[in-house]
């Protein structure tokens, strides 16, 4: 993506600044489960799974301008009804977009290691914000968490347990990998060259 240049419409954001949630039977035009991905980044997995799964309604979240924008036009030249994005930091923008319960599954695909300590601040999965997720989501609703580093994979693990996600394998135990699964475009990498991916699906008791 990094040839292109930077589309001039910002994605989602009248979505953003609201006093009230929203109501997202509104917002897509129809009812369904609604799903969140938070760092879509190219997009590979946003638009194959909101194609795969027109019934469903997916908003996705991603902070880099280029990418939400790039996204949010192939989704809407795909004509992808079902699929919002929105650029923006979902950490800030989540709480203001969705009642508790009111998820079906949530996606957090390859997030950033933030190797550093100091930049560990800027991880997705801390302990306040895992558990204000699990809250979101509907009872038996699913987390959808893939990395290719193990560590990540492992300390990701451990967080949504003990923010009180259930994981029906055993606790730490790994996902397998799942052919009826869209691929992100990071995983497509990984997949082409034969690397690991870790993965969990953890569900809401
Ligand atoms: C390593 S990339 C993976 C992208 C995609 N999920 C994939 O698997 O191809 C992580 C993405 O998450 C985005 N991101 C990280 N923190 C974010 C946040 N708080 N809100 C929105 N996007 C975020 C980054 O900009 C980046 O595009």
């Amino acid at each position: 993506m990094g040839r292109i240049p930077l589309r001039p419409s910002p994605a989602g954001h009248e979505l953003l600044g609201l006093d009230t949630l929203p109501d997202w039977d509104q917002v897509f035009g129809m009812p369904g489960p609604l799903e969140l991905e938070i760092g879509c980044g190219a997009g590979g997995f946003a638009i194959e799974h909101a194609r795969r799964h027109p019934k469903s309604r997916c908003v996705a979240f991603e902070w880099r301008k280029k990418y939400a924008r790039e996204v949010a036009f192939r989704g809407e030249q795909a004509g992808l009804k079902n699929l919002k994005v929105i650029e923006g930091d979902a950490r800030l923008e989540v709480p203001r977009l969705f009642k508790p319960g009111s998820l079906c599954v949530i996606h957090l695909q390859f997030p950033d290691p933030w190797w550093k300590r100091a930049h560990q601040k800027r991880a997705i999965l801390q302990p306040d914000f895992t558990r204000y997720l699990l809250t979101l989501l509907t009872p038996g609703g699913r987390f959808d968490f893939r990395t290719d580093v193990q560590d990540v994979g492992e300390r990701g693990i451990k967080a949504l347990e003990a923010a009180g996600f259930h994981n029906p394998l055993g606790p730490g135990v790994f996902h397998p990998s799942d052919p009826e699964e869209a691929p992100s475009t990071r995983e497509r990498r990984y997949l082409a060259s034969g690397a690991p991916v870790y993965r969990a699906r953890l569900v809401k008791p």
